[in-house]
Formats: structure tokens, C-alpha cells, sequence
């Protein structure tokens, strides 16, 4: 299963200067735990904001540039349809984990979206997930997680 895991504030945005806007450790530890022993996918962006592979996940970064630096355990895809070609010979779900641009080239093939919603309004954000992303989506799932933050489930119902 493709699945976009994403934090989102009350004006839809998700990104400042090139990093996350906030600090949530309840959110951290629930990417964590839920995108362990999976795969993540992320645009060069936001492996450049990670700065490192995240342990014990197989870590994918997008770019169409070849020189895109990447640790030695990461693997460099360039296109969409290679991620989608690879999730069918993973016995794992394949997790979209951003940014904007990520979210956006895979908007038609996510299955599912996991949306924590961050109770507070970004000033002056750059970086912003679309209000209709959820359009062809109908919530199944709710969980309350610490510091005042809600993650919904949402699956493809178009
Ligand atoms: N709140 C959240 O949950 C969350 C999650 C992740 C990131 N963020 C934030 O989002 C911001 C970064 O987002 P962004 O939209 O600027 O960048 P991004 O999506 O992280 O990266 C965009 C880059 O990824 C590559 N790329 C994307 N789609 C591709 C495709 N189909 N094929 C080949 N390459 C592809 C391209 O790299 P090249 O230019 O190298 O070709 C593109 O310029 C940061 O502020 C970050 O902290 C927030």
C-alpha cells in the first residue's frame, strides 16, 4: 500500500525555511513507530531538512538531479513510476512522507493518508498542503495523541 503520512497545521501548512514549522515529540515518536520497518519516500528537500537516513526503514529519496548527495544506505530514485514499480516487489507498505512537491507528484497513487492535525496557525509558512488533498478520501480512523494532537485515517473512496 502507498500511504502519505503528513502533519498539518490549521491553514494547511506544513513547511518554514525549509523545516518542519513546530517541534512535537508526540508526532515524531507516532511517525516513528508507524513508519518502522516500512519504506519512506521523500523529495531531496526534505532528505536535505533530514539531513541523515532514519534507522531500521528502507529510506528512498526522489531527485532528478544525479549529483543529489545521499548517505551510502539511502536508495536515489528519480521518477514516480520507479516508487510505484518498487512497491510491488516490497512485502511492505511504502510510506510518502513529503514535502509538498513529494505529496503532490503522488497525490493519484496514495491509498491512504495519515493526517496529524497541529492546533496551531502558521505565520507566514512557505510551504502548504493543497485544502482539496482529501477530496477523494473519507475518514475511518481517529487517535488522540499527546500534546493536544489528532491523527486521522483516511482511505481512497474515488
Ligand atoms: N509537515 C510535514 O508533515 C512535512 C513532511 C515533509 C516535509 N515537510 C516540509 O516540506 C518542505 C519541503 O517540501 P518541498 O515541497 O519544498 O520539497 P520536497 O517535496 O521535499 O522535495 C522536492 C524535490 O524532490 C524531488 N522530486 C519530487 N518529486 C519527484 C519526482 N516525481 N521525480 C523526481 N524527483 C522528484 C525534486 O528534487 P530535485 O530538485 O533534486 O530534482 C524536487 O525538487 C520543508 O519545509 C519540510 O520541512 C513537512
Amino acid at each position: 500500500m502507498i500511504i502519505g503520512i503528513v502533519a498539518i497545521s490549521k491553514n494547511y501548512a506544513i513547511g518554514k525555511d525549509g523545516k518542519l514549522p513546530w517541534h512535537y515529540s508526540a508526532d515524531l515518536r507516532f511517525f516513528k513507530e508507524t513508519t518502522t520497518g516500512n519504506a519512506i519516500v521523500m523529495g531531496s528537500n526534505t532528505w536535505r531538512s533530514i539531513g541523515k537516513p532514519l534507522p531500521d526503514r528502507l529510506n528512498i529519496v526522489l531527485s532528478r538531479n544525479g549529483d543529489t548527495p545521499v548517505h551510502r544506505s539511502v536508495m536515489k530514485l528519480s521518477s514516480k513510476e520507479e516508487v510505484v514499480d518498487l512497491s510491488k516487489y516490497l512485502n511492505r507498505d511504502v510510506f510518502i512522507i513529503g514535502g509538498a512537491k513529494t505529496y503532490a507528484e503522488f497525490a493519484e497513487v496514495i491509498d491512504q493518508w495519515l493526517v496529524t492535525t497541529v492546533p496551531v496557525e502558521i505565520e507566514n509558512a512557505d510551504t502548504f498542503m493543497p485544502n482539496d488533498f482529501l477530496n477523494e478520501f473519507v475518514e475511518i480512523e481517529s487517535r488522540q495523541l499527546d500534546d493536544g494532537l489528532t491523527v486521522r485515517k483516511y482511505i481512497r473512496i474515488g
